[in-house]
């Protein structure tokens, strides 16, 4: 029995089973590759779904984290620490937002903002303005698992099994400016986006539709709450996506770049929803403590160090390119899309989408499918062209034999009619 095979069995058995995990063993990795316990090195474009911004064993993070770790691990928030305010700078200045809140996930984030909505009513409220409690958030959006990040998340599949979920959440359809104009009201107290949707597909909203969410919610008081947490922290060649429209939230959140794979996140917000917040309101026992900030601000000084904003805008564009050139071979692409290193390829079939994702594993090259038939790329912001060559490669080998069973099928089929 091989090592894996004793830790399937014994996960089997120990573990809920909440993951379909891919037999695979990893044990270390340098860079943008990640290596398995026989030592076979993979080619890593899903970085931890979107998670690892600096790949592997990047020395800014190891060598922060040995730091730290001798100096001060955790304090609790009832006392202060080094880090906080430290990224916190960072984080405004970048951002255009005031104040930071930090948290440990994504969704413990989102709770943060959608709770701060929810305040930030009463206190709209208590000063004689009407404003309502609702929630508009987006079809294919998705903000996590916790009680009000799955209420604000779309798919059924991932609320229905915990029913009731937190009521005033309704959906509007993606980039439908009439849909959204119909559903708003002085009842909704936030809508809710990622300016370009992750698990949902990587689907960038609409210049006119994000327009329309800032001038409704403005005209109202109500907030624009923007999910940076798959898009944000340079990924998409801008510290945060919503820059590239040139429009300004009043609340966003950040998780899993952040840290390079310790675990934080964070709540932005401007003074005016900061002041909705009072000591005792919100909290948490570990989020932002002194190694989770002290390894994020080494990894937002390394991506500027390197150049990685840079990065990600020319080897993402390069990467949709080939991706796009392949779509003239491949009729099974039907689009390419995305925004720096966050990349897709939707493919015409979600048959073809896990048959691509495991030949792409059999090649060592790790990629992930969403929404059935999107391919996702979210590779490390230190990617090189040559390894987009190479898995351009891998899927062309893999859309060919693919086709060419398809044909074999096909004329074995005529045959057979025949
Ligand atoms: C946009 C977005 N929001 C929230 C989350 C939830 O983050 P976490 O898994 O850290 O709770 C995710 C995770 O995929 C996400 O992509």
């Amino acid at each position: 029995m091989t090592k894996l095979d004793q830790i399937r069995a014994a996960e089997a058995r120990l573990l809920l089973s909440t993951y379909d995990r891919s037999p695979v063993l990893f044990v270390g990795g340098h860079g943008v590759h990640i290596f398995d316990e026989n030592g076979t090195k993979y080619l890593d474009l899903l970085s931890g779904i979107g998670v690892n911004a600096l790949g592997y064993n990047h020395p800014a993070i190891t060598k922060t984290i040995a730091e730290q770790s001798q100096k001060l691990i955790h304090t609790s928030n009832l006392f202060y620490h080094e880090g906080q305010a430290e990224l916190a700078l960072r984080l405004t200045e970048r951002s255009g937002l005031d104040r930071a809140f930090f948290a440990n996930t994504g969704t413990e984030a989102w709770e943060g903002a959608l709770k701060l909505a929810r305040a930030h009513a009463g206190v709209l409220r208590s000063e004689g303005k009407t404003i309502g409690t609702k929630f508009l958030a987006l079809e294919q959006s998705f903000h996590g698992r916790t009680f009000g990040a799955m209420s604000t998340t779309y798919k059924d599949k991932y609320r229905e099994p915990f029913a009731p979920v937190v009521p005033g959440v309704e959906f509007v359809k993606l980039n439908d400016i009439a849909d959204l104009r119909t559903k708003f009201s002085n009842e909704v107290c936030a809508i809710l986006v990622e300016a370009i949707q992750g698990e949902g597909g990587i689907r960038p909203l609409t210049q006119e539709f994000f327009a329309e969410a800032r001038a409704l919610t403005s005209s109202t008081g109500a907030l624009l709450i923007v999910d940076e947490i798959q898009a944000g922290m340079g990924r998409t060649g801008k510290w945060f996506a919503y820059q590239h429209y040139g429009i300004q939230p009043d609340i966003t959140t950040l998780a899993k770049p952040i840290a390079g794979g310790i675990p934080l996140g964070a709540v932005l917000c401007t003074e005016e929803v900061a002041r909705s917040i009072h000591p005792g309101m919100h909290g948490t026992t570990f989020g932002g403590g002194p190694l989770a900030c002290s390894v994020a601000i080494a990894v937002i000084d390394a991506i500027e160090k390197q150049g990685l904003l840079a990065n990600a805008t020319a080897v993402g564009d390069y990467f949709q390119q080939q991706l796009r050139s392949l779509a003239k071979r491949h009729e099974a692409i039907v689009d390419v899309r995305g925004k720096g290193l966050m990349v897709a390829a939707e493919l015409d079939s979600a048959e073809l989408g896990k048959l691509t994702v495991a030949e792409m594993l059999k090649r060592h090259i790790l990629i992930n499918c969403t929404s059935d038939t999107v391919l996702r790329f979210l590779p490390p912001f230190i990617l090189e062209r040559a390894h987009v060559d190479t898995a351009i490669k891998a899927l062309d080998e893999i859309f060919s034999e693919y086709a060419a069973g398809q044909g074999a099928t096909a004329s074995a089929g005529g045959h057979q009619r025949g």
